[in-house]
């Protein structure tokens, strides 16, 4: 059984206050876009979990990985018998802000939950993704949504148009924690709502949603990696419609006009130099979903 599940980037995401619980309100809007994790569930007596792609020496493979979570924790309450070796490919970068371990673990989900015919329904595997991270759910879900709560909450958005991405991969990851920990230091101030955003996404406007792009997190991301500021000026100079730190970083994200002009900015943007690696990738996209095998 495999299961394709995509990245996020965040077009909004406005942080509140540090919570009793240790985790900060958000008002976010997801997009799930065309970067790739692919997981695989077969049969085995117990859990265990293989990774394999680029920098995968950074994901642990025991308890703490996030699909070796899910996996656990759908056994758990559906009563599975709950043995599975799951193999990942990893297409989104790792510790990268674009929710890789929440994709994983959201994939991991839908798998088990088809190997084991556990009959849990799309609400029951929501609300499981919920326990399991702010960000699994929309991994879930896919497409374009508002997230409330610590994220996890979401409401449908209506959305028009495709959004065309060049990704900018840093070396090395940020640690989320590490993010909102700077991010409570510095006092960062929370800026806008939601709302310019979602009017963009109504108008299918790739220049109205640049304009409206807006992360909360991204002078906590730029202190602790402040060469982060040499790639969003190299964004903005070689045009890019916006560009914006994806969640809580290290990538970096710019919204082109289209699909051609994505490929051109990607092309002039590996060649100043300034990221591990340049992706291109459009959204929406939909969330984790199981590849029928080839006829
Ligand atoms: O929910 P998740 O496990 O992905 O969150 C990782 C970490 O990010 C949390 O332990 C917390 O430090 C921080 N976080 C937060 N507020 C949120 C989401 C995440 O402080 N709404």
């Amino acid at each position: 059984m495999t299961v394709r599940v995509p990245a996020k980037v965040n077009l909004l995401l406005q942080v509140g206050p540090r919570r009793a619980d240790g985790y900060h309100d958000l008002t976010t809007v997801y997009q799930a876009v065309s970067l790739y994790d692919e997981v695989t569930a077969t049969p085995a007596a117990s859990v265990t979990v293989a990774v394999a792609g680029d920098d995968v020496a950074a994901v642990p493979t025991g308890p703490d990985n996030l699909a070796h979570r899910a996996a656990e924790l759908l056994a758990r309450r559906a009563g599975a018998p709950g043995g599975v070796a799951l193999e990942i490919t990893k297409g989104i970068p790792v510790a990268g802000g674009m929710a890789g371990g929440s994709a994983d673990a959201a994939a991991a989900l839908v798998a088990c939950e088809a190997l084991w015919g556990t009959g849990c329904d799309r609400a029951q595997l929501t609300a499981l993704a919920g326990e399991l991270g702010s960000d699994v759910p929309f991994l879930l879900h896919g497409g374009t949504a508002l997230g409330t709560g610590r994220g996890e909450v979401l409401t449908d958005v209506l959305a028009r148009g495709t959004y065309h991405w060049v990704v900018a991969l840093a070396e090395g990851g940020l640690s989320t924690p590490a993010v909102y920990a700077a991010f409570d230091d510095i006092g960062a101030k929370t800026g806008p709502g939601p709302e310019a955003v979602l009017a963009a996404l109504r108008a299918g406007s790739a220049t109205e949603l640049a304009a409206a792009l807006s992360n909360d997190l991204q002078p906590a991301a730029l202190s602790l990696r402040p060469s982060l500021g040499r790639v969003l000026d190299a964004g903005a100079e070689i045009g890019a419609l916006a560009g914006i730190v994806s969640g809580s970083g290290p990538t970096v994200v710019f919204l082109a006009r289209d699909a051609r002009h994505a490929t051109g900015l990607a092309a002039e943007l590996a060649g100043l130099g300034v990221a591990r690696a340049v992706r291109r990738a459009y959204g929406p996209v939909p969330g984790a979903r199981i590849v029928e095998p080839e006829a």
